[in-house]
């Protein structure tokens, strides 16, 4: 397999952010309840951790829990929960000694004790990491990430605001959750369904969306090499006329 640095100028890929979606339905076909497909859900997500770096990713953003998804059954919900920090017990480890830097993207408002410790434990043990940026939008929606970084900026007492300047996107996206990245370049979305659902609103401007039909749990290293091979296809002209690779069109 050629090393990552080739693989990174074969795709260009350097930020993937991932809707994991199909859980349920996977374990519906099957006669299954929703959480065996969450279960198998997590398989994927260690899969796609594993993979995504051989492609020369170095930022990689998965949709595990959005804002939003506190308004399904309270028995899917503890579910849900209860097999993020299943997660990140088991596998932190791992991923610390693999290079892996773990941030929980979201609202940290509201959680309870047992999950913020658990948030900071990850993130501590995983601070030097430099491989893979691994961001969990945990509690996450795009518009309340937007309105939280906005008013960071606004409450700065040293900030452009206090200084009676003009508000900049550099601000915003410098007091984004996601600020020490770059934005996604490609957004991957499986389960065949084509909407955003409030995930990364600010940083997608200019983002190419992928929409896959696979269910989630079934996602691996093929679906992930022809969504990049999409993407490699794909014509990035950021809102002018000449594409990234600075070919005059
Ligand atoms: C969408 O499927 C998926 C979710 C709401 C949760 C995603 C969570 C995981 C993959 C497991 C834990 C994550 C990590 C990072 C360890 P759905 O339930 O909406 O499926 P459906 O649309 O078929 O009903």
């Amino acid at each position: 397999m050629p090393d990552q640095v080739q693989q990174t100028e074969q795709y260009g890929v350097e930020h993937l952010a991932i809707i994991m979606d199909g859980n349920g339905r996977w374990a519906k076909t099957r006669g299954r309840p929703r959480s065996f497909g969450h279960r198998a859900g997590v398989e994927a997500v260690r899969r796609t951790v594993r993979n995504a770096p051989k492609l020369g990713v170095r930022h990689l953003t998965l949709y595990a829990f959005s804002s939003e998804n506190w308004s399904r059954p309270a028995d899917e919900i503890s579910d849900l929960l209860g097999l993020l920090k299943f997660y990140v017990r088991s596998d932190l480890a791992d991923l610390a000694a693999a290079g892996v830097c773990v941030r929980i993207i979201g609202s940290r408002e509201g959680l309870k004790p047992d999950i913020l410790n658990l948030i900071n434990m990850a993130e501590s043990k995983t601070a030097h990491n430099s491989k893979l940026y691994l961001n969990i939008a945990f509690n996450y929606g795009g518009r309340d990430e937007i309105v939280r970084a906005v008013q960071k900026v606004v409450d700065d007492p040293t900030g452009v605001v206090a200084k009676g300047g003009k508000l900049t996107v550099e601000d915003i996206t410098a007091a984004m959750d996601t600020a020490r990245g770059p934005d996604p370049d490609l957004v991957i979305r499986t389960s065949g369904e084509k909407r955003i659902s409030n995930f990364l609103l600010w940083q997608i401007a200019y983002a190419e969306l992928v929409f896959v039909e696979c269910m989630w749990p079934d996602f691996d290293m093929e679906h992930l090499t022809a969504a990049f091979e999409e993407y490699r296809s794909r014509d990035r002209r950021y809102g002018g006329v000449v594409s990234a690779e600075g070919v005059a069109l």
